[in-house]
């Protein structure tokens, strides 16, 4: 068998051009297009490149986007304080700050200072338990992309056997609440680190979700013929055969599971561009809430 590539480059575009239609017409009725502030601190290399494909992609869809650089020196009241001017600033609808933090032992204290409403990344306990209540709420980007990549590709979950591989809170937490949420309606197995004979747990799967973070944690002979493979994992692998010095990978050994998998999401083009698409949907709904809120 030969997998179906599931192509997330041209879905995602598919519903930026939706979402673009959106921002326009809020645009028009509200008089001034939706806007994100991004919050970057430090020099990371990955962060800044997906920090810059975020603005391109805001400015593609007729949002206005704003960055605020920090030096990796910037302390916890820097970035506090940042975070606040931007939840009182009524030209901001959405907020994202770029993770990891320099010092990751703030994190949950500079999502918790975001005011929840322009929480585009849908990290704040607000709308993680908003989320898990299957209320309105932002959900995270990566999650929602997920299972509009399968939503899209027409992948049936309902009643579906997915195992995620990963129980981040950013990616395979919030994912398997998702999917068993009513309206999507699958059957979930949540593994990771501790979890005895993952095959057994990958094997008896519809759809296996890998978000672990370690290059080839997924093969070939862990799936079932036919089985839906998505790989959320983008791992920097040296090459020396490339002028950057490396090349993206995901969590899968995806040569070897094209031969078995009914359809598979390739790394860069999968995952990735849906991501980017949820994170422009929540901040044109952000705007919406915000600009019609009763007062
Ligand atoms: N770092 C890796 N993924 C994400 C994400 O979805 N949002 C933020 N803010 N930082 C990230």
């Amino acid at each position: 068998m030969t997998a179906r590539i599931l192509d997330g480059k041209s879905l995602a575009a598919e519903l930026r051009a939706e979402i673009a239609a959106e921002a326009a017409a809020l645009h028009a009725e509200t008089g001034r297009a939706p806007g994100l502030a991004v919050v970057l601190a430090g020099e990371d290399p990955a962060s800044r490149s997906y920090v810059t494909a975020k603005e391109k992609a805001c400015a593609a869809a007729g949002i206005r986007s704003r960055e605020i650089t920090l030096p990796a020196s910037a302390g916890r009241a820097d970035i506090l304080s940042a975070v606040r001017a931007l939840n009182e600033d009524d030209e901001v609808d959405g907020i994202l700050v770029q993770l990891p933090l320099p010092d990751s032992s703030i994190e949950r204290e500079v999502i918790e200072a975001m005011d929840p409403a322009k929480d585009v990344d849908g990290f704040h306990p607000v709308n993680i338990g908003r989320m898990v209540l299957g209320l309105p709420a932002f959900v995270p980007c990566t999650p929602a992309g997920v299972i509009e990549i399968l939503r899209r590709a027409e992948i049936p979950l309902s009643g579906a056997a997915v195992t995620v591989i990963g129980r981040s809170q950013i990616v395979g937490r919030p994912l398997s609440v998702l999917l068993s949420q009513k309206g999507v309606d699958a059957t979930v197995t949540l593994c990771h680190t501790r979890t005895n004979d993952l095959a057994r747990h990958t094997r008896g799967a519809d759809v296996v979700v890998v978000a672990a973070g370690r290059p080839g944690t997924l093969t070939a002979d862990m799936i079932r013929p036919g089985a839906v493979v998505v790989d959320v994992g983008v791992n920097r692998v040296p090459d020396a055969s490339r002028a950057s010095g490396y090349r993206l990978a995901g969590d899968t050994d995806f040569d070897g599971l094209r031969d078995v998998a009914g359809a598979i999401t390739p790394v860069p083009g999968g995952v990735g561009p849906m991501t980017i698409a949820m994170l422009l949907r929540n901040t044109v709904e952000a705007a919406r809430r915000r600009r019609t809120a009763p007062a």
